[in-house]
């Protein structure tokens, strides 16, 4: 088994495979198109944090959007996670598989309302991750009326440019996130006066799929001064959250070892922070821990040709996957029963949805697809179920997970009846 990746044949000419599980045989048991994960791959990616980042007192909050799936919180749950959520829905979620797990919760987002500041005060929660001035206010405000502390860290945006596409890049002064690192010290002192706030921490995130570990450390470094003058106007912080983003390889042709990625990032951290003392970290990692560790399986439906190109149809569309149509996402998409001898092709790979944009791939060179394979579409564990939607009236896929040479179904595929459920004609 193969820790950094766990969709591989296991010898050459057998059956693509999850782990110990071929994927032809949960098409036939499951359908398609069907979304199969690796336990196995989960939490060895939560134990390089850990490993990782052990000389210091520490929190894993996995990013709940990453994949928000029942099963995998609690696989991670009981693996002593906490979470970062961004919404009441998450929060219940987590609440679903996990009563305890509420005290490692970092509640972020930009836009949270007084039903969910209620619901995660009442919970319990570790730290909200205040991003406005106004926001602060109601939730001095919603606490005092519950007469609950809140423990409050700001959100601070460092203006550190990270690499990334534009829509996922968050920690520049342009961007909607967090509250001006040069106000922060400010909106802190406002947080003291009032009783049920607590300032107890600061947090940064500048974005996603960065895969340098300098602007980390860089935004690290603001984060650490800004530390230093709170304590020294007497407040006493006590944690830093240094948000998620940590980028993956998308191409299977780079060499990535993720060990190693994650000891940079964390010898990145660490160099930056080192002069605080008394601190715990809190991580954010979301694609990190779950993009390899899944895959979209879905079969060919038809091939064609319109003029030079060839169109590979197949029955997963952008409604299940939408990283390539929103962001030029890069997936590998590998035949799952590999053909002897098969001629490589030049091919657009495309969902049945009714836009130009619902394709994973384009003028791809890839080996030969006919109608009726099946062909996983790679690393679609973080940002692909939790990123669906039912556009074209398309059912959201099932979802598989794969624990060593065990499966098990832990979404059920949705149904026509699902999607009609909440109207009223
Ligand atoms: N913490 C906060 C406050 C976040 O906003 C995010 C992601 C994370 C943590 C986790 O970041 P990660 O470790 O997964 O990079 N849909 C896009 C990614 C959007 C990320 C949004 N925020 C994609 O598919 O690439």
């Amino acid at each position: 088994m193969n820790s950094s990746r766990p969709f591989l044949h296991p010898d050459a000419g057998s059956p693509l495979a999850c782990d110990g599980v071929r994927l032809d045989t949960l098409a036939k048991k499951y359908g398609t198109p069907l979304y199969v994960y690796s336990a196995n791959q989960i939490l060895e990616r939560l134990r390089l944090f850990t490993q990782a980042f052990q000389p210091v007192p520490h929190l894993v909050c996995y990013a709940v959007k990453a994949n928000s799936s029942l099963a995998i919180l609690k696989l991670l749950a009981k693996h002593g996670a906490g979470f970062d959520i961004v919404s009441g829905g998450e929060l219940e979620r987590v609440l679903r598989v996990s009563q305890e797990a509420a005290e490692r919760v970092v509640f972020s987002g930009v836009g949270k309302t007084a039903p969910e500041m209620d619901l995660a005060l009442r919970s319990g929660i570790l730290l909200f991750n205040v991003e406005s001035a106004g926001e602060l206010e109601l939730l001095a405000e919603r606490a005092s009326k519950l007469r609950i502390r809140a423990r409050v860290s700001l959100r601070v945006n460092p203006d550190v440019f990270a690499e990334t596409h534009p829509y996922i890049s968050t920690g520049l002064r342009e961007h909607k996130f967090g509250i001006d690192i040069r106000e922060a010290r400010k909106v802190y002192k406002s947080a003291a006066r009032q009783k049920y706030l607590e300032p107890y921490g600061v947090s940064v995130h500048i974005g996603s799929q960065i895969r340098s570990a300098d602007p980390f450390g860089a935004a690290a470094e603001r984060i650490a001064r800004l530390v230093q003058e709170l304590r020294a106007d007497g407040l006493s912080i006590r944690v830093v959250d240094v948000g998620g983003g940590l980028g993956i390889e998308y191409h299977r042709e780079h060499s990535f070892d993720p060990e190693q990625k994650v000891r940079q990032y964390a010898s990145a951290l660490l160099k930056a922070l080192r002069p605080l003392k008394e601190l715990q970290l809190l991580l954010e990692p979301g694609r990190f821990i779950v993009a390899q560790a899944g895959a979209l399986l879905t079969r060919v439906l038809y091939v064609k040709k319109n003029g030079k190109k060839t169109f590979v149809i197949t029955d997963a569309a952008m409604n299940d996957l939408i990283r390539p149509a929103l962001y030029q996402a890069h997936h590998e998409i590998i035949p799952v029963v590999p053909r002897k001898g098969a001629r490589k092709r030049t091919v657009d790979v495309v969902g049945p949805v009714c836009e130009t944009g619902d394709f994973f791939a384009r003028d791809r060179s890839m080996p030969e697809l006919q109608p009726g394979d099946l062909a996983a579409i790679l690393d679609a564990g973080a940002y692909g179920l939790s990123l669906s939607s039912n556009y074209n009236s398309r059912p959201r896929p099932a979802e598989v997970l794969v624990e060593g040479t065990r499966h098990r179904l832990i979404r059920k595929r949705e149904t026509i009846d699902d999607l009609l459920a909440a109207e009223m004609p």
